[in-house]
């Protein structure tokens, strides 16, 4: 069977049909996902901070990157893998960005996704021109985290319309899909109504095309405080957390390992 394409997410949406992405930064989760029919798997950059343990997205590498989406593909052979591009591996230049994506590409991945719309057209054109489908991202660009001064809601007041200019920018570059990330539900709304492509929403509501989430959200793996739109379903930090309570207990008391995992 032959993996998602682009075709499928646009049929996906002409015939209302939504779906989910998930991220993977690994060969057990992403063919976990990919047999459960996740149709998108994101490499997404938040490698950073859930694999790395920087404390943003904005250091993490083009080469840090690389072997993370190789395994995911390796690890897949239905979901479309989607790998974020790094900050500054696509704004300096056309040619650098053609440079970055084609990494990617050439590592496994279908697709690239980049943050910005109306300041990344010219971009975002190019590598499709150049035979790489590309993600857009606005919203809550986690790359821009120091110009937002924090994770903030984007998107609100006057602001709204620019975010609209940016999305149908992003169309008509030939993106195929739009992440919109922690907005206001109602505008998310009527970007979905006014693209042609899919919108993916992250803290954006309800009337997006699809929903993406980073799968330690989904099951209760991160720690700390969660934002407002996380949902998790299943509490696994703190199955994890007993798990290993109780194999240092059982260690120490001599319980483990008893004959039953023990050798003759
Ligand atoms: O890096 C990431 O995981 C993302 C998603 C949350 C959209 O960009």
């Amino acid at each position: 069977m032959a993996r998602i394409s682009v075709n499928d997410l646009s049929s996906f949406k002409q015939s209302k049909k939504r779906f989910t992405v998930l991220t993977s930064y690994d060969s057990l989760t992403a063919s976990l996902f990919d047999e459960s029919g996740i149709p998108v798997l994101l490499v997404g950059d938040s490698a950073a901070n859930l694999v790395f343990g920087y404390d943003s997205t904005v250091p993490i590498t083009v080469e840090e990157m690389l072997p993370i989406v190789k395994a995911v593909a390796r690890s897949t052979t239905k979901a479309m893998v989607v790998a974020d591009m790094p900050f500054g591996s696509y704004q300096t230049s056309k040619s650098i960005a053609l440079e970055s994506a084609t990494k990617f590409l050439k590592a496994g991945a279908q697709a690239v996704k980049l943050e910005g719309g109306l300041r990344v057209a010219e971009t975002v054109t190019h590598l499709v021109e150049s035979g790489i489908p590309v993600m857009g991202h606005i919203g809550l660009t986690p790359q821009s985290v120091n110009v937002f001064g924090g994770y903030k809601v984007q998107g609100r007041g006057e602001q709204a319309e620019s975010l609209l200019q940016d999305a149908k920018s992003l169309e008509n570059s030939g993106a195929f899909a739009i992440v919109l990330e922690a907005i206001p539900s109602e505008l998310a709304k009527q970007i979905t109504e006014s693209v042609s492509i899919p919108t993916i929403g992250i803290g954006a509501g309800s009337d997006t095309d699809a929903q993406v989430m980073v799968w330690q959200d989904l099951v209760g793996l991160t720690a700390g405080p969660k934002p407002k739109f996380v949902k998790n379903y299943l509490n696994l930090r703190e199955h994890v957390e007993k798990a290993v309570k109780d194999f240092s207990s059982d260690v120490a008391s001599g319980k483990y390992p008893d004959k039953d995992h023990s050798y003759e």
